[in-house]
């Protein structure tokens, strides 16, 4: 559609060229209605009596996820700590613990790290990013007598200035506290950037009785991206066993520390990994479209974003362009109908009824457009998936599940945070 002339008279004169040359005609895109996965979802949710934008969990997708990252890591001698930020709600968080029968998780911010201490009290909680030190100066203060082990994380640090402050913050509230230190494997995204810098910290944190270190954090999204994402993941690896091989020569040996790696589009890459002894993942549990991944091919989506149709327009009437409709139409049949949503916004992608697109005629996400064979009603729900969990996921209020027949849960989430 983008491609289309802008010009009313060119717009109109390429229409009727494409009545002689079809070749100039976008192809169809439309394909009926649902299929019967999601024919059957809308019948649930149309019986549950939902009528608003809602985030769905299909429960027994996300059952057989677990099942096949488990399976997946079940011969490796990798443990595996779950992404909380990306499974932002308690009883989805629990499911996925238990599933996969892990007691660690990643948490990254100062919300759910409060939030976990009450929910998941048991457990081994290893900061994803160095927080800021007024926030963990905060939680420290706050959490002083907890007994829960989550209220005493691994909490990350990159620099000597964090450790400096992380020092500062134990001293203050005369408590001992975890340091994991996070090394660049290659993203630059944060981690200490060499092998000096890491000796540089080892021995900060040795110079303070308060500190305690507990392991490495070594992330490498970005070798997803890479031409070899299993070449990358090699380097990966071989900073991160430098990076081991330094701390053995200093402390002596690395048994009991949590030498964390990976995430979900890695994570299988990492499956031989002789250096690091536990992968982290979350979003692979539901699989937004960011990780339609040939490292992910064995787990399935799990989470929509559905919206019911408040209106269907036909034929689509563009604002200012109503007398081109029909030139628009010859050339493109997909921009013939409009289906405005209940909500639209949101980071997720239309998946069912096949052949729709948020239309760049009548701009951002305003409007759904598709082709007359596109079936769809008023009432009925678009199926989008979202392109990540985080953050996503927290923007609808309560999660409902899917159990394959009916909506039979509603899984509040985390409170909102950034
Ligand atoms: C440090 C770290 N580890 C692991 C992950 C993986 O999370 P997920 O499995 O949801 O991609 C992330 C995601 O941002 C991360 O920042």
């Amino acid at each position: 559609v983008k491609s289309l002339p802008p010009d009313p008279l060119l717009l109109r004169a390429a229409a009727l060229a494409s009545c002689l040359l079809p070749g100039l005609r976008a192809k169809d895109r439309g394909a009926g209605g649902h299929d019967p996965y999601f024919a059957a979802l809308q019948a649930a949710l149309k019986r549950a009596g939902v009528a608003q934008p809602t985030l769905v969990i299909d429960r027994p997708r996300l059952e057989a996820n677990i099942a096949a990252v488990r399976a997946s890591l079940a011969p490796t001698r990798l443990g595996l700590r779950v992404v909380s930020k990306s499974l932002p709600a308690p009883a989805l968080l629990d499911l996925v613990l238990a599933g996969t029968k892990s007691n660690r998780l990643m948490v990254f911010n100062g919300v759910m790290l409060d939030e976990v201490v009450a929910c998941q009290p048991q457990a081994d909680v290893l900061l994803g990013r160095p927080l800021p030190a007024a926030q963990v100066a905060d939680f420290v203060r706050r959490h002083a007598n907890s007994p829960a082990p989550a209220a005493r994380p691994q909490w990350l640090a990159d620099s000597a200035q964090r450790i400096a402050q992380y020092a500062e913050i134990a001293r203050a509230n005369d408590a001992p506290l975890r340091i994991n230190l996070e090394i660049d494997v290659g993203m630059h995204r944060g981690g200490l950037p060499g092998l000096e810098a890491l000796s540089q910290a080892l021995d900060l944190i040795a110079a303070e009785p308060l500190l305690r270190l507990t392991g490495l954090m070594g992330y490498d999204a970005h070798a997803a991206g890479a031409a070899s994402p299993s070449a990358e993941v090699g380097r990966v690896m071989e900073r991160y066993a430098t990076a081991v091989g330094l701390l053995r020569e200093k402390l002596g040996a690395v048994a009991g520390m949590t030498l964390n790696t990976a995430g979900s589009p890695t994570y299988a890459l990492h499956l031989a990994d002789p250096y690091a002894n536990e992968v982290s993942v979350g979003s692979a549990f539901v699989k937004p479209t960011h990780f339609d991944l040939p490292t992910l091919a064995h787990v399935e989506p799990a989470a929509f974003v559905v919206e019911p149709v408040l209106k269907v327009m036909d034929p689509a009437l563009f604002p200012r362009r109503e007398g081109l409709t029909e030139a628009l139409n010859a050339l493109d049949p997909n921009s013939r109908r409009g289906f405005f949503l209940y909500g639209g916004y949101g980071d997720a992608r239309p998946v069912s009824p096949p052949g729709l697109r948020f239309s760049t005629i009548y701009g951002g996400r305003a409007m759904l457009a598709g082709s007359a064979r596109v079936e769809l009603a008023q009432d009925d729900f678009v199926f989008m998936r979202p392109t990540e969990s985080e953050g996503v996921f927290l923007q609808f209020g309560d999660i409902a599940v899917y159990d394959g027949q009916e909506i039979s849960a509603w899984w509040p989430t985390f409170r909102v945070h950034a």
